[in-house]
């Protein structure tokens, strides 16, 4: 097998010093985040700024995410959007919304983020009686893991062709290939990526990148 290099934390550091644009909104946001006991629900910075760099890449206008919390990596897409870009951004708790919508009117991109507070299969589908099929330019899904599939299929139907989703926490912490875990969430995601990699409507990337990030582009 060829090389590979092992990731440590003081690569990471690198990578966040090195490889990443953290304005000082973000910084300040993910401080706060950090102090909240479900700090680790949070994306790393890194995979923020790929977010970003995916948005500028796509030219992206319209944008969804799947999963809020405080807003960090909400912050990262919007910063990459026009002024008249729009992000939908979906989160069953309102109390995250007030705590997001604060820090995103402070980075000066608050009129740019529509927060739906919803489960994500309902709202998604309300956008799609809506008349939005075909839309989306990028949708990122970080909600509950037992629904990926679902949102899988919904997304694909809001993307447009040459529009890419993007998955978070596909490998599971390494649960994926530890055959002892049978937790219904991690089998649901092995079957999704089983489907994916197996799926002709689209092509992939999985990446072994923060706890593994797929990219899924939309080709029909
Ligand atoms: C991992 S966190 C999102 C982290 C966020 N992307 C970030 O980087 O800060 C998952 C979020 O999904 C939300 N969530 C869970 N199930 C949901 C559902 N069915 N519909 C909408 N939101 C849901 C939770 O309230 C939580 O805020």
């Amino acid at each position: 097998m060829a090389d590979r290099l092992e990731i440590t934390s003081d690569l990471i550091e690198y990578v966040c010093q090195h490889g990443t644009r953290e304005t000082v909104p973000l910084e300040k946001l993910r401080r706060y985040t950090q102090s909240l006991p479900e700090a680790e629900m949070r994306v790393p910075q890194e995979q923020g700024q790929l977010l970003h760099f995916l948005i500028k890449t796509l030219n992206a206008k319209k944008v969804m995410e799947l999963g809020v919390f405080t807003g960090y990596s909400t912050l990262w897409m919007a910063s990459a959007l026009p002024e008249d870009g729009r992000l939908i951004a979906i989160d069953k708790r309102k109390d995250w919304k007030d705590l997001a919508e604060s820090h995103w009117e402070e980075a000066g991109v608050r009129s740019r983020i529509d927060f739906r507070v919803g489960r994500a299969e309902r709202t998604m589908q309300d956008l799609l009686a809506a008349g939005e099929e075909g839309t989306y330019d990028l949708v990122f899904i970080d909600a509950d893991k037992k629904s990926y599939t679902t949102y899988y299929e919904l997304a694909l139907r809001l993307l447009r062709t040459g529009g890419i989703m993007v998955f978070d926490n596909m490998l599971r912490l390494g649960d994926v290939i530890d055959p002892a875990v049978s937790d219904p969430a991690v089998d649901d995601i092995r079957l999704l990526n089983r489907r994916l990699n197996e799926d002709d409507r689209v092509i992939i990337s999985m990446l072994p990148f923060s706890d593994g990030l797929t990219l899924v582009l939309k080709t029909t």
